[in-house]
């Protein structure tokens, strides 16, 4: 399972980044407004301390307005991955860009059927917001299993399940279960994945026990 950061904080990046568990990174609007930094500049830097794909979302709404934002965005870097919002609109850019050899990330997915769709067109990501469902009392991970199934179905559908919205390590282990390929965590989501009281624990105990036995490795 691949791990994307969700975040335009190139600090938060960068740290986690040096963990090597990072595979790509995974921004919108929102937090490149957050961030208070220049669009550009910022993918341009993430890229450049990232390996995986970078996805830069487009704020147009009309495909061909769409596609003169994707290549602006394209020339920032080799590993950008164009995000498109699920619209008619999205998928037809989406269509356009991956069929001339560009990765894409279809977001804001809620259903089933948009999945299939994202997929039809050709999507390499599709990043169902399954927080944002939890929000609306639906089960988001019930979600992730009905796509995981039809494209199980289908094994011509080639796009991956970007598992996005995530809040917890147990979305992570729910997504995991499910077999999602990819999910973008925020920093501390992922952060938090390792830590458990009885590691804690138990490093303590054998430190001290250590401690006590007077030696030393080095
Ligand atoms: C995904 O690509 C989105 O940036 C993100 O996961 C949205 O998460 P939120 O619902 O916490 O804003």
């Amino acid at each position: 399972m691949k791990f994307f950061i969700d975040s335009a904080d190139i600090a938060a990046i960068a740290d986690m980044a040096a963990t090597g568990m990072v595979d790509g990174v995974t921004t919108n609007p929102s937090l490149v407004a957050k961030s208070g930094r220049n669009f550009k500049d910022l993918i341009g830097e993430i890229c450049a301390i990232i390996d995986g794909p970078v996805s830069a979302e487009v704020t147009a709404l009309e495909a061909g307005a769409m596609l003169a934002e994707a290549d602006q965005l394209l020339a920032l870097a080799d590993n950008v991955c164009i995000k498109v919002p699920l619209t008619w609109d999205g998928l037809k850019a989406t269509r356009q860009l991956t069929s001339n050899g560009h990765k894409v990330n279809v977001t804001l997915c809620f259903s089933a059927n948009q999945a299939l769709l994202a997929a039809k067109a050709g999507a390499t990501y599709i990043s169902p917001f399954v927080g944002r469902l939890d929000d609306i009392a639906v089960d988001g991970m019930g979600l992730i299993a009905d796509m995981r199934q039809i494209y199980d179905n289908y094994p011509e559908l080639e796009t991956e399940i970007l598992v996005a919205s995530v809040r917890s390590s147990e979305h992570i282990k729910q997504a995991a279960l499910l077999g999602a390929d990819v999910a973008t965590l925020p920093p501390d989501v992922l952060r938090a994945l390792i830590n458990h009281p009885l590691t804690d624990k138990g490093l303590t105990a054998f430190l001290a026990d250590w401690q006590k036995s007077g030696q030393s490795i080095t």
